[in-house]
């Protein structure tokens, strides 16, 4: 029976261990002089995007590329979508061109949901609404696992807005299913209501959020799913909530930070964060490479 990625929810701890043991192997391959492996070797890996993206979608089709599959890209503008046809259509002229892998990006939350069980090919969340983007969470807890060696009783500090993002989303199932304790920060405009009773704490100062943080995480400020005036204006979402030196110096003395990308330079964090030496924002860019040649692997190939 083929199987799906399409949340860190639905993932059991030892499910998301064994992928990330098995990224670690993938790095390898990104890492050499000759990415190229036979694994997806015959396979079609087809990436259908409805919304914009640079890292998710490169790095799904050049993991595709690594692991010897065909892969094909597709987005709304200039596809049938654009004419009309509706999601499940879509989904289903892919399928039958022979698509083995479907990873899907969609503005609506449950739309990969909807796709899955209606097609033969496995499909992957890429990235849907406000809901879920469980690859990017297993590529930023790969990396907190990188630098720190363990999950287990680390203190991770997400602040930004916390109401649209999918990345804080999958974060949270992942990171608490690993025994890490999640702190959010960020304007009480852009913090979900009864976000607390996914397990985590919530503050609306951010010096509080991150005090003694071994990690902490900026989120995008995402405009293009904010109605107006949840906060007054970029420089003031800086200076209030906005990560700078002084307010890292709060975490502990060898915290990371990190951002799921693309950043607003000067709005979530400063430049001199982003650049400086705690910074381990490239390194994900890296990692979820990796990340997801694992899972398109297990998922064709088992051990998922
Ligand atoms: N982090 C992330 O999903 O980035 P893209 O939108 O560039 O894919």
């Amino acid at each position: 029976m083929k199987q799906d990625l399409l949340g860190l929810k639905d993932l059991s701890a030892q499910q998301i261990k064994n992928i990330l043991s098995h990224a670690a192997d993938m790095k390898k391959v990104v890492l050499s002089d000759s990415k190229k492996i036979p694994n997806l070797q015959g396979k079609t890996v087809v990436n259908l995007f409805y919304e914009n993206s640079t890292r998710t979608r490169m790095s799904f089709e050049l993991a595709a590329k690594y692991m010897s599959a065909n892969a094909a890209n597709i987005s709304s503008s200039g596809s049938s979508v654009a004419k009309g046809e509706t999601l499940i259509d879509t989904a289903e002229t892919l399928d039958v061109m022979g698509t083995d892998i479907l990873v899907m990006r969609h503005n609506m939350s449950g739309a990969p949901h909807l796709i899955a069980p209606v097609i033969k090919a496995s499909v992957i969340n890429a990235g849907d609404g406000m809901n879920e983007h469980p690859t990017q969470a297993l590529l930023d807890i790969f990396t907190m696992i990188e630098h720190k060696g363990h999950i287990e009783g680390l203190k991770v500090a997400i602040i930004g807005d916390i109401s649209h993002s999918r990345v804080v989303r999958s974060n949270i199932h992942g990171l608490t299913k690993l025994g890490a304790e999640v702190s959010l920060g960020g304007p009480a405009t852009l913090m979900p209501k009864d976000i607390d009773k996914m397990g985590v704490k919530v503050f609306n100062n951010v010096q509080e959020a991150i005090i003694d943080a071994d990690v902490v995480m900026g989120l995008r400020i995402q405009l293009e799913r904010q109605k107006k005036g949840l906060f007054p204006s970029v420089r003031e979402y800086f200076r209030f909530f906005g990560v700078d030196e002084s307010r890292l110096r709060l975490a502990k003395p060898d915290a990371i930070l990190m951002h799921p990308g693309p950043v607003n330079r000067g709005v979530e964090l400063s430049t001199s964060v982003i650049d400086g030496d705690k910074s381990v924002i490239t390194e994900q860019v890296t990692n979820g490479v990796a990340v997801r040649m694992a899972v398109m692997d297990m998922l064709i190939n088992g051990g998922f």
